[in-house]
């Protein structure tokens, strides 16, 4: 591929940043963005091509930013706009993209949007949030939020109730009110002109809602377990979807990636609606999918076999194994003697298949989740719902730079406790060891950096799972790269369907340049290999 044929957003590869865990420059136990702009070195050597920051706008931090309460404002703790313009300079020179959260479906109640709206029936901006009446004293209808209770609040100043799809304290925005919509977008141009080159939309699909209020139904007569019909997906949002890519295309080389939240997670046919015709929507949409798989090589196949059959023709993938609201990925299949070798075969597939790769922070150094006493626990999802849910803190625990105090986030006592395993399990101590996970990460972005087959190639299974191997090819013209992952812990003969004739780029068992034997060779227990055929 010539440099005029390259799309960041599609052959380069994403790092999430969780901002309050990074790093802390300013000493006081919770990362900023001087602390993330001391470490674009490390993501430039890592071969980053955009960093996703979780919101760092104003915020009362009742869901750790996701409650905004001035998109036009960075919140104190993070610093001032200036550090931010900074960040965006330095990343530029370092020609990574930076690309922040953008929360469409609701805000703070602490906006001036939803001060101005709960004042009266007849501000002006009343209609921006969604107000209803109660029906026969009890709310408005059967709704219940994405976080356990009713989604409705009764607001006693003016008699009426608002919705909030998630906590109380974030009522949600009424998008099909145009002043709204026009306001909104000019927040989102505000940041565009300052240069920011995209935005990952949070639950895009949730955005809009039923016109007539309609009662969703209940799986099984049970108020808690309903099926979202009226609340989410709505076609509306997807219209809407394409007044941002609108929106965007008016700037040069800017992006959107869209969270679809979906109940069981990974719902491909749903996502893939967002990406519309594939250029004229949402660029890029997660599918869960692959999060929520077993550890099973079998799975993992018809996992990607069944999402890559649902991108639309101009549309392009993107792949993740984990993020701020879920478990480290490597701590899904508990933490058994083989977590890293398992840690190393995903990475291994995550930066080898089909579409833009994303990277959790710390999955890079293979973090696991942290174990936080009740006394520790931030996240609200935690604290109500305690012990049966723990809330989402172990995923978001210290960035472990190395095995100083704080594993050298920070000086002073982290907002959240740093993970045990912090000794060996830190950038530092990886990156002086030839075979840790961090090697291989950078062994791998640089692989997939270099070869535009594994950009763009055509995805071609080769194995399906079949005693616990999966193999693919990426095939560009007559190019071919074949991916052997072995999700067992037993050594086996290669059951390639033809001669393995190449010779090995990278693989956790076997030397660079190495050629396998064709018929006799084996796979070894948790082998990650991949090789360049020759044609
Ligand atoms: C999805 C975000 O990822 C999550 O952290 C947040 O709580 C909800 N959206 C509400 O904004």
């Amino acid at each position: 591929m010539n440099n005029q044929n390259w799309v960041w957003w599609k052959h380069g590869v994403f790092y999430h940043i969780y901002p309050q865990s990074y790093c802390d420059s300013n000493s006081d136990g919770i990362g900023d963005i001087n602390g993330i702009i001391r470490k674009l070195d490390y993501l430039s050597e890592l071969g980053i091509t955009a960093i996703w920051l979780s919101p760092i706008y104003e915020s009362p931090m009742h869901d750790c930013g996701y409650d905004v309460s001035d998109y036009k404002k960075i919140d104190p703790v993070f610093g001032p706009l200036d550090d931010f313009k900074c960040l965006l300079k330095q990343a530029h020179e370092r020609r990574i993209r930076v690309v922040m959260d953008l929360v469409m479906n609701h805000t703070s109640h602490f906006h001036s949007w939803f001060v101005e709206s709960r004042s009266s029936r007849d501000n002006p901006k009343r209609d921006w949030y969604i107000w209803k009446e109660g029906l026969n004293g009890r709310k408005p209808n059967n709704w219940r939020s994405a976080y356990g209770k009713r989604a409705w609040e009764y607001d006693e100043l003016t008699g009426q109730y608002y919705l909030h799809t998630f906590f109380t304290e974030m009522p949600d925005l009424n998008w099909r009110n145009k002043d709204m919509r026009k306001a909104f977008f000019s927040e989102v141009r505000f940041w565009l002109d300052l240069g920011v080159d995209g935005f990952r939309l949070d639950v895009i699909n949730l955005i809009v809602k039923d016109k007539k209020f309609r009662n969703n139904p209940l799986y099984f007569g049970i108020p808690w377990i309903q099926k979202h019909l009226y609340t989410r997906n709505r076609p509306k949002s997807l219209k809407i979807t394409w007044q941002l890519r609108k929106l965007l295309d008016e700037y040069d080389d800017r992006m959107s990636v869209g969270e679809i939240y979906a109940l069981p997670p990974g719902n491909p046919a749903t996502v893939a609606d967002y990406l519309g015709s594939g250029d004229n929507s949402i660029h890029l949409a997660f599918d869960f999918s692959l999060i929520f798989q077993p550890w099973s090589a079998k799975r993992y196949h018809n996992c990607l076999k069944k999402w890559y059959s649902h991108i639309p023709e101009n549309g392009w993938a993107c792949n993740v194994l984990s993020n701020h609201d879920l478990s480290r990925s490597i701590s899904r299949f508990g933490r058994s003697r083989h977590h890293l070798e398992k840690s190393k075969v995903l990475a291994v597939l995550l930066l080898t298949i089909k579409g833009t790769p994303f990277i959790y922070y710390g999955e890079e150094i293979g973090m696991t989740n942290g174990r936080l006493k009740k006394n520790q626990i931030v996240d609200p999802l935690g604290k109500r719902f305690w012990p049966f849910f723990k809330g989402r803190d172990r995923a978001r625990t210290p960035m472990q730079w190395s095995p100083a105090i704080n594993a050298g986030f920070s000086i002073h006592t982290p907002w959240l406790p740093v993970n045990e395993d912090y000794l060996e399990l830190n950038v530092k101590v990886e990156s002086r060891n030839p075979d840790s996970i961090l090697n291989l990460y950078r062994s791998l972005i640089f692989l997939r950096n270099d070869e535009v087959i594994l950009q763009s190639g055509d995805w071609v299974p080769v194995i399906n799972g079949e005693k616990g191997i999966l193999a693919y090819s990426r095939v560009l013209g007559k190019e071919q790269i074949l991916v052997l992952l072995n999700f067992r812990n037993r050594t086996m003969k290669i059951p390639v369907p033809f001669p393995v004739n190449g010779y090995v780029l990278i693989s956790t068992h076997r030397w660079g340049g190495s050629r396998l034997k064709p018929v006799e060779d084996i796979i070894f227990p948790y082998e990650a290999t991949v090789l360049r055929m020759n044609t």
